[in-house]
């Protein structure tokens, strides 16, 4: 039996889904590889769970109930308070799992590869940081990252698999904001915008503050890391994102802005009746090509595959140098903690029987 050794980094909704699904298949991967998952230590945003040695199940899920009852790591009783995780690793390889949403990791994550580690990827922060820092985290092949675009949707694993066998990127067109495809489902439906807001608002369907969702910031991060999966050395500007709102309403309140939203009602129903006259739907596309990228409103052919798509579902499709006449598709959810965890472990499990 060889011993993997895991440390995690974050323990919100996706870490502890995950956290229950590693410990849950711990048995079976066993009996399959003759590999054993080990958790070296938990990290959350100001301590860690870690004593040295493989944490007990035990010891594990007691913490986790208490962080899903709004406590902390460091107040477990094998936890400490902690400067940052990196402070964490141990002098072997083990594979760190990033899944916080946490700026800053590149550095840590890149100094970690560097001594010998794995890495997996669930933010997306690390990789849209600058390309050099892209570069030094992917390179040599120890850092996965399905989840980033498409959560537990095979996305970045296809591309890549087109890439290693020789296939050249002509096109990737993406929705890929599940909250954005359900505000085009509503309005396609006749809702107004600001209806449509503040009922997926209501519903948690957007991020405390909906202009998160609606600059289109986290689509143009997931394009770029499609893009630079691609080998195209850009940067998150060279990436321009069209937000639903103007630059007026980027600098007021929260509780003005969702005062405000009826000002958005008439140029989006104008928007939505053109895209109908022209026989077309309106979604929030990516579109990757090697001459660049844009994210923004499109009016899309009826044929299109995403004209299909209805509600908060993902789909991707590329098209390529062999899949030139029809499109390869990815589509299904693309966002859930249970399925963005599974597609984490997934991760996990291949990085170890690598190691
Ligand atoms: N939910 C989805 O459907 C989905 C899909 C694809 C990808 N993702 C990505 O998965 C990641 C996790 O999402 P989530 O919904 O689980 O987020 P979340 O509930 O906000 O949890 C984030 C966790 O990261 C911890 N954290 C923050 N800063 C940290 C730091 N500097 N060092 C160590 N830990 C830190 C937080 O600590 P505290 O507990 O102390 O606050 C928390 O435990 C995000 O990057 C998200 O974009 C999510």
């Amino acid at each position: 039996m060889k011993n993997i050794f895991v440390v995690q980094v974050g323990v919100g909704g996706v870490g502890r889904e995950l956290v229950g699904q590693l410990l849950g298949v711990r048995g079976a991967l066993a009996a399959r590889y003759g590999l054993r998952l080990e958790y070296l230590a938990l990290a959350d945003s100001a301590g860690a769970l870690a004593s040295g040695f493989p944490l007990s199940a035990e010891t594990i899920h007691a913490a986790m109930r208490a962080k899903a009852a709004g406590g902390s790591l460091a107040a477990s009783p094998e936890g400490r308070a902690i400067q940052s995780w990196d402070v964490l690793l141990p002098d072997g390889p083990c594979v760190v799992v990033d899944v916080s949403a946490a700026a800053g990791h590149e550095a840590p994550l890149a100094r970690a590869v560097a001594a010998g580690h794995r890495v997996v990827l669930a933010n997306k922060k690390p990789l849209s940081a600058a390309w050099a820092d892209f570069v030094a985290l992917t390179r040599t092949g120890a850092t996965r990252y399905e989840t980033t675009a498409g959560a537990g949707l095979p996305v970045v694993s296809t591309l890549q698999g087109l890439l290693d066998s020789g296939d050249a990127l002509v096109r990737v067109e993406a929705a890929m904001s599940g909250t954005l495809g359900y505000l085009c489902a509503e309005l396609e439906a006749g809702a107004p915008l600001s209806a449509a807001v503040r009922a997926a608002h209501r519903l948690g369907y957007t991020e405390p503050d909906p202009r998160d969702d609606l600059s289109g910031a986290d689509v143009a991060r997931k394009a770029l890391i499609l893009a630079r999966t691609c080998g195209l050395p850009w940067e998150l500007g060279d990436v321009p994102a069209e937000p639903w709102f103007p630059p007026e309403l980027a600098a007021v309140s929260r509780d003005e802005f969702m005062g405000r939203l009826e000002e958005l009602d008439a140029p989006f129903a104008a928007r939505v009746a053109e895209s109908r006259a022209q026989g077309a739907a309106l979604r929030y596309v990516a579109t990757v090509t090697p001459e660049g990228a844009r994210v923004g409103l499109r009016a899309v052919p009826a044929e299109h595959p995403l004209a299909s798509l209805r509600g908060p579902d993902n789909l991707f499709s590329f098209t390529t140098t062999r899949y030139a006449e029809q499109p390869l598709v990815v589509r299904g959810p693309g966002a859930g903690q249970a399925v963005t965890a599974a597609g984490v472990l997934a991760d996990v499990v291949a990085t170890a029987r690598e190691m």
